[in-house]
């Protein structure tokens, strides 16, 4: 640990007042978090910033939708976001909101700094403009061609496909998404911003080593394309900051949102008494404190090219580090509500524990800007084996043996002192890990400890020393050792885990968690009764979460389960196409259960290979449940959910059915899930 403390300002992106958080936002807030706790275990002086951005039009729009003032909106999400970050234990210092007055008033000094320097310009632009709704069209509400590579259905303002950023007349076949009516042009005054003044010193600041090197890349291709003047106005009606001096025009979303990360900070030392000098020692352009940013690869070129031309331009200090993260999928696909994977913050917290989506994140995050995937398979057997089955259990198995054999007190001294060291020194690769956002490594280097301190524990066998009273002694000191490794263990897993870590010291009488804690064993003192830190993740808690989750279609009719039997009847001849259609698919039956209140229903848990799978089967009359279990079926796959009054089903099994009986239809010998019928 070095010496000195130091002085960190870091921020998450500050997601939009106008939808839930999600799974997805989380990444972001977890990583974070993750790192603002290791920096705060190793000493560290560290502000977490965030808060709701509330301005823009689709915030506008919304609430104009809702019947509601946008103030009143963003009032609602921002409460609604904090009380996910808290479900989840993302430890903002403040999260506030962009609509404020500490805000308002930093945007316009930040404005009337870059036009003393002579870099704000005035210029006439046709801009879109929607007749019909009577109203200019904000880039995101105009649809087209991108310019760049010709990708259709792209936004006004940026390509999800290529990247590139335009204005939205420059788009192909543009419509308004307000009205659906094709825009006309208007001419329209708006202020821009010069960025093309600020290459030679953005270039300068790409290449110390701010960014990672896949963002300087990314970059180096806009560098190349030239640096544009960036239009920071917008005309009425707008939700956001009038323009001093202007009558209808708005400072474009864009600008005061990372201007919010400073109103925060600003926000967070009046309102707790810390004197205004700090803001300036952190936020003058001689500063010597850290500023860290946070965000998702689609923000970069705002936080990268203007931010940081926008501070130099007002005569602030540039980030010491923006770290760009990859964007997350579930099951190998972007989230989706049909599919039930676009998971609210909300509804994760419903079902199952926040710190194991922390420790899966963890374990799933490198350094880089690769997207991440949740495959909720893998999140079940990856947090029960290593965090349960390595971690915890290391902790139960030793406890009892201390507590009901030595009335809760630990040894004098270590079994195994190099063991300990060796844990301790481990301790110095972990925390660079952690430092360089390389959080994969520092969760597969623990996990090696753990399994480690596991082996050294099966080589002892406290359970064979106890049988005998002349090495029952012995049994203290090599569970002391085990609760001493299981305690470095915990202490490098705190950013993770913060309230099992939290509950496994007290349960230790270990005092606070610290990095430099680490380097003193516990020796002598007690502990108390072992509780389970935490229980395995229930595979049917996921899928339950997945099922509340899906867009639930507004029909509500008890329909009839998965198969009707009923006898031959005349069929209609398709072509092979249409068969083709159907998506079948072997299929392992995880689970299977009576559905209470159905006479003929059960609930299955299937398993396709990819994902896991709920559905609602009329099989009951002809097997029990429990004989389900194991059983290999085929699926209708790509059958839309059907919401049924027990649930949602998604999919329907094979069964041949008829006066004769009901019979399931399957493989006849063992077959990977997931295969295709056809
Ligand atoms: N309001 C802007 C940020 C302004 S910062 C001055 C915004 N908001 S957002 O709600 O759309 O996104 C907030 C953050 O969450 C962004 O950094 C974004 O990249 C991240 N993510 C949103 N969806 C995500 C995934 N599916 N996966 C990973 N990160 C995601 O952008
Ligand atoms: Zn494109």
């Amino acid at each position: 640990m070095p010496a000195k403390p130091r002085k960190i300002l870091a921020t998450s992106a500050l997601p939009y007042a106008n939808g839930p958080i999600h799974i997805g936002h989380l990444v972001e807030y977890i990583q974070t978090d993750i790192w603002v706790r290791y920096q705060r275990l190793a000493g560290h002086d560290v502000t977490y910033l965030c808060a709701s951005d509330a301005h823009g039009t689709p915030i506008m729009l919304k609430a104009r939708d809702a019947g509601i003032t946008p103030e009143a909106l963003v009032e609602r999400f921002r409460a609604e976001h904090q009380q996910a970050f808290a479900g989840f234990r993302v430890d903002f210092n403040n999260y506030y909101t962009t609509h404020s007055e500490e805000n308002r008033e930093l945007v316009e000094e930040f404005y009337a700094r870059l036009d003393a320097g002579g870099l704000i310009t005035q210029r006439v632009i046709q801009q879109a403009y929607d007749a019909e709704a009577g109203m200019f069209l904000p880039d995101r509400f105009i649809r087209g061609d991108c310019p760049v590579c010709g990708t259709p259905d792209q936004y006004g303002d940026s390509c999800e496909s290529c990247g590139a950023t335009y204005s939205p007349s420059e788009l192909g076949n543009p419509r308004s998404v307000v009205s659906g009516t094709a825009p006309v042009e208007k001419p329209s005054v708006h202020y821009f911003f010069r960025l093309a003044a600020f290459a030679e010193s953005l270039r300068q600041w790409l290449a110390g080593g701010h960014v990672q090197e896949g963002v300087a890349r990314k970059l180096q291709e806009w560098f190349s394309a030239g640096l544009r003047d960036w239009d920071i106005s917008r005309d009425a009606p707008y939700f956001g900051f009038r323009i001093p001096g202007t009558e209808d025009k708005y400072f474009y979303v864009w600008l005061d949102a990372p201007v919010g990360y400073m109103a925060s900070h600003r926000n967070w030392l009046r309102k707790t008494g810390r004197p205004d000098s700090d803001f300036d020692a952190a936020w003058d352009a001689a500063s010597t404190a850290e500023l860290h940013h946070f965000i998702g690869k689609d923000i970069l070129y705002f936080h990268t090219l203007f931010w940081p031309a926008l501070l130099e331009g007002a005569g602030f200090r540039k980030p010491t580090a923006v770290h760009v993260h990859g964007f997350l999928t579930v099951n190998g696909q972007k989230m989706s509500k049909s599919r039930g994977t676009f998971i609210a913050a909300s509804t994760y917290l419903k079902h199952l524990d926040p710190e194991y989506l922390r420790y899966y994140y963890a374990f799933k995050l490198g350094p880089g800007l690769d997207d991440i995937d949740l495959s909720l398979e893998d999140f079940v057997a990856r947090v029960n084996s290593d965090l349960v089955g390595k971690v915890v259990n290391l902790a139960s198995r030793c406890a009892g043996f201390i507590s009901q054999r030595f009335d809760g007190a630990l040894a004098t001294s270590l079994d195994a002192p190099a063991l300990y060291r060796e844990f301790v020194a481990a301790g110095g690769s972990i925390g660079a890990a952690y430092e360089q956002l390389d959080y994969g490594r520092a969760m597969r280097e623990t996990m090696q400890l753990a399994d480690a301190a596991n082996r050294y524990i099966d080589d002892q066998k406290p359970w064979v020393l106890a049988r005998d009273p002349a090495t029952l002694p012995r049994v203290q000191l090599v569970c002391t050792q085990g609760l001493n490794l299981f305690r470095l263990l915990m202490t490098y897993l705190a950013p993770v885990l913060p309230r099992v870590a939290e509950q496994a010291a007290a349960f230790l009488h270990a005092g606070p968690v610290s990095w430099a804690g680490r380097e003193t064993p516990l020796l002598g003192s007690r502990i108390s009764t072992y509780e389970p830190l935490l229980v395995r993740v229930d595979p049917g808690a996921v899928s339950r979460m997945v099922e509340d989750s899906m867009d639930k279609p507004p029909t509500t009719s008890p329909a009839a389960p998965s198969p009707t039997p009923k006898g031959p009847e005349a069929t209609t001849e398709i072509e092979l196409a249409d068969f083709q259609k159907v998506d079948l698919r072997i299929a392992t039956v995880l689970q299977a259960e009576a559905v209470e209140g159905a006479d003929k229903l059960v609930r299955l848990t299937l398993d396709i290979g990819t994902e896991q799978r709920t559905v609602l089967s009329g099989i009951k009359s002809a097997y029990a449940p429990a004989d389900l279990v194991g059983r290999q079926v085929i699926l209708v796959a790509n059958l839309k959910p059907r919401k049924m009054r027990f649930g949602i089903s998604q999919g329907m099994v094979l069964a041949a059915g008829g006066d004769a009986g009901l019979f399931l239809v399957g493989p006849d010998a063992p077959a990977p899930p997931g295969l295709r019928v056809s």
